[in-house]
């Protein structure tokens, strides 16, 4: 079942078209426990993310199943692409629903939905076989090395 869900007019897009188990990370999620085990995502809770996602053009989506946060999704729209800020799966869960998956498509979908021809977003080094072999990605701009996250590569996928 799709819904739409109503998205601020200063945000200047939507309402989005939602798969089932998603919706704008709301305050009431925050108090639950994320864990991605990368530390360089780990120093940010949920409460920051929702923070993070108040400024102009910004979303945070969560998967969420039997009311437990599964998966987070930050995406920026810009006039051309869509940028993928951050997607974490919750390692507190164990796996069983491809949660990775389910993010960067809802990142794709919104992508068409907004009219935008491409998503971008910047890997680190040990998820480039995850956008590459599995989604598709290709690398636009050399590797560079970022002080918290480590080797970044900037990514790309053109949206049909
Ligand atoms: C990267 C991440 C989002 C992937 O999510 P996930 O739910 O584990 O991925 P899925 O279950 O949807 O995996 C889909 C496929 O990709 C593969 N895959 C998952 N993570 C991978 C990785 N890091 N490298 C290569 N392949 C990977 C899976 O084995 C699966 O393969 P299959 O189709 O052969 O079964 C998750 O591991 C994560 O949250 N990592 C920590 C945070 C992080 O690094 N985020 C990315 C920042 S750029």
């Amino acid at each position: 079942m799709k819904r739409k869900i109503p998205v601020g007019p200063l945000k200047g897009a939507g309402p989005f078209v939602l798969p089932e188990g998603f919706s704008l990370l709301g305050l009431d999620d925050t108090h639950q426990e994320f864990s991605t085990e990368t530390r360089a995502i780990d120093r940010y809770s949920l409460r920051d993310h929702y923070d993070w996602s108040l400024g102009p053009g910004r979303y945070a989506f969560v998967y969420k199943s039997g009311g437990s946060v599964l998966g987070l999704l930050r995406l920026e729209l810009f006039n051309d692409h869509v940028l993928v800020d951050l997607i974490a799966r919750n390692k507190l869960f164990v796996e069983s629903e491809r949660v990775g998956t389910k993010l960067m498509r809802l990142a794709e979908d919104i992508a068409r939905q907004t009219g935008r021809p491409e998503v971008r977003l910047e890997s680190v080094e040990t998820a480039v076989g995850f956008y590459d072999d599995k989604l598709g990605y290709e690398e636009y701009e050399q590797t560079y090395e970022d002080d918290e996250y480590g080797e970044l590569t900037p990514k790309r996928k053109k949206i049909v």
